[in-house]
């Protein structure tokens, strides 16, 4: 099933994480940088915007004169198609380029350029959750799709349509960290038996909560929100989409250049940790990963669970 999205928004809600030590972890050390020809940074999730603006402009600072360039990539369209009216100056004076791709589609363009830093801001942005058309957002009586790109892959409801109970309750207790996903399984299936599966995410949250018992179903987060993480990122493939960038992407960018993940979730972090600690091609640079302070998470609660780490490519 295909969704066409929402018509875009003006401008975008999303507000950049960690912005501060990104720019100094990725930008900052290639203010004397040597070497013949233009030297790029690529912020592989566009989303907003809002990391790319603030990259340009630190970049319009160390290299006026443009040889510093830009580009950015997201597989969602919509967001792409924004991006092009928003930066259109900096597209015209040759300093940003965009691009509508996943990860694993983009080692090929980092192998044949200079690129020094490389940046990822993982899951979805406050834009996409906004379209309704998406299906992200619980409250949601659009299509239950889920889909960041949606022609890739299948929707959530094709994919509830066909996957077996076992499987569904991995990727809830997995993706999700959810206690009852043996019961929301179950009662997702039980419906499926009978022909009555949710048809929008409204119907999908209100299956759930009913799912899981009574004393958990208030808490500090709605009760669905573990199992729509699980189904946005079972639907999206993001584990295997971190996979393939740790795996083929970042290895492609120039000796000493800089990769920097935002991560939003144990397993993903998990897996940054391990590939930028293990093997002789990368330096952690945070031990630890950062976090936001507790000013950023009063501003953006958003950044509340992001974790950022940075690592440096070995020559
Ligand atoms: C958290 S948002 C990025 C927000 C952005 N940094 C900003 O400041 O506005 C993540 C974006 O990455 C995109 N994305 C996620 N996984 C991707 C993948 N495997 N390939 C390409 N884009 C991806 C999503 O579509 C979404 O637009």
């Amino acid at each position: 099933m295909t969704t066409n999205p929402s018509p875009e928004a003006p401008t975008s809600r999303h507000i950049p994480i960690l912005v501060e030590p990104i720019l100094e972890f990725l930008i900052e050390p290639f203010r004397n940088w040597q070497g013949e020809g233009p030297v790029w940074f690529v912020d592989a999730t566009l989303g907003g915007g809002g990391h790319t603006r603030q990259i340009l402009d630190a970049l319009q600072k160390i290299s006026p004169e443009g040889r510093c360039k830009v580009l950015a990539v997201d597989q969602d369209q919509t967001a792409v198609d924004r991006a092009r009216k928003r930066f259109e100056p900096e597209i015209q004076a040759g300093r940003l380029e965009l691009m509508q791709a996943r990860f694993g589609e983009i080692a090929e363009w980092v192998r044949n350029h200079s690129v020094v830093a490389l940046l990822a801001d993982l899951g979805f942005s406050s834009d996409q959750m906004d379209d309704r058309s998406r299906g992200l957002s619980f409250q949601s009586e659009g299509p239950l799709d889920m889909r960041l790109d949606p022609n890739q892959g299948q929707s959530c409801l094709d994919l509830l349509e066909s996957i077996s109970e076992e499987e569904l309750e991995k990727i809830l207790r997995e993706f999700g960290e959810e206690r009852f996903s043996r019961r929301i399984a179950s009662a997702i299936i039980h419906r499926r038996n009978d022909f009555d599966l949710p048809k929008t995410p409204k119907d999908l949250s209100r299956l759930v909560v009913h799912a899981i018992p009574s004393f958990a179903r208030h808490g500090r987060i709605h009760a669905a929100t573990r199992s729509f993480q699980a189904l946005r990122m079972a639907v999206n493939e993001e584990v295997s989409q971190l996979d393939r960038l740790l795996s083929r992407v970042i290895i492609e960018v120039v000796p000493s250049g800089r990769i920097g993940i935002l991560t939003f979730h144990s397993v993903e972090d998990r897996l940054v940790k391990i590939r930028f600690k293990d093997g002789d091609d990368f330096k952690a640079l945070t031990k630890k990963p950062l976090q936001a302070s507790d000013e950023e998470v009063s501003r953006n609660p958003r950044s509340r669970s992001a974790k950022l780490r940075v690592a440096e490519r070995l020559p």
